[in-house]
């Protein structure tokens, strides 16, 4: 079941998903070589809490931080660590929190320092791909023209969806109904209706789609090593545009 939000809902969500919006511009600056990302997670939990907010992944099935960092070859839930970033590396940050019973979910991938044209690229392609699925999310429409606008756009740039982890529907959980793919079939799936609020998160390999999962647990990575990104926006449908919650003003 998909789980339509109020008016009022829809306030809260504005709240939490703006201060994972805010959270996550501060630390973008502070991505440079040399730093952890430990220092980086250490951070967000700090600024979260100071909106009074609690980091949405910490506990969440074991999960041991407050957000994932995923570098290079590494597609989503990066565990931080003392490992430091170093020039030309790419770091996705995904931060998720709970603010007044409301979930935010965020993800973007950064450049460390200088990076080759070739991973500038696939940032720039997993970005444009999460807004041109974004401008599909309108009623009337049904998640498949979401799902496969994402999948047209990053495979015509010859990169692959990674189809293990998907998008999500969110709010007064982290992960509700529907599951959002980036990849599918225009004019199939559920049609979409106003009040509906999604976490679109295209992940995106440079090379083959296929991940595998670290030792820990946790750490998802491109199986032919190839580098991979995220970006994630959390939106409501509205009657006329859908409108995107994880924004800074
Ligand atoms: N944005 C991711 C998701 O929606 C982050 C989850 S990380 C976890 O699943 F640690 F909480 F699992
Ligand atoms: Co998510």
């Amino acid at each position: 079941m998909i789980v339509l939000k109020t008016p009022a809902e829809i306030e809260l969500l504005r709240v939490a998903n703006r201060a994972v919006a805010e959270v996550l511009k501060e630390l973008e600056s502070k991505i440079v070589p040399g730093i952890t990302s430990l220092e980086l997670d250490e951070l967000a939990e700090k600024l979260l809490r100071e909106k009074g907010c609690i980091p949405a992944f910490k506990g969440y099935r074991g999960y041991p931080k407050s957000i994932c960092t995923s570098i290079n070859e590494q597609v989503v839930h990066g565990i931080p660590s003392e490992r430091k970033l170093k020039e030309g590396d790419i770091v996705s940050i995904d931060i998720g929190a709970k603010c007044k019973d409301f979930y935010g979910d965020m993800a973007a991938t950064y450049p460390v320092g200088n990076i080759s044209g070739n991973a500038q690229r696939l940032l720039d392609v997993t970005k444009k791909s999460l807004y041109e699925g974004i401008a599909k999310a309108k009623v009337g429409n049904r998640l498949g023209d979401i799902s496969s606008t994402i999948q047209r756009t990053v495979e015509g740039e010859g990169f692959s969806v990674v189809r293990f982890f998907v998008g999500h529907g969110i709010g007064r959980e982290l992960h509700e109904m529907p599951q959002i793919p980036n990849f599918g079939i225009p004019g199939t799936g559920v049609r979409l209706k106003s009040g509906m609020v999604f976490a679109i998160e295209p992940m995106v390999n440079a090379g083959e789609s296929d991940v595998e999962i670290l030792e820990d647990g946790w750490t998802a990575i491109a199986k032919d090593k190839s580098l991979s990104a995220h970006f994630e926006h959390t939106i409501v449908i509205l009657e006329k545009e859908p409108e995107i919650l994880t924004k800074t003003n």
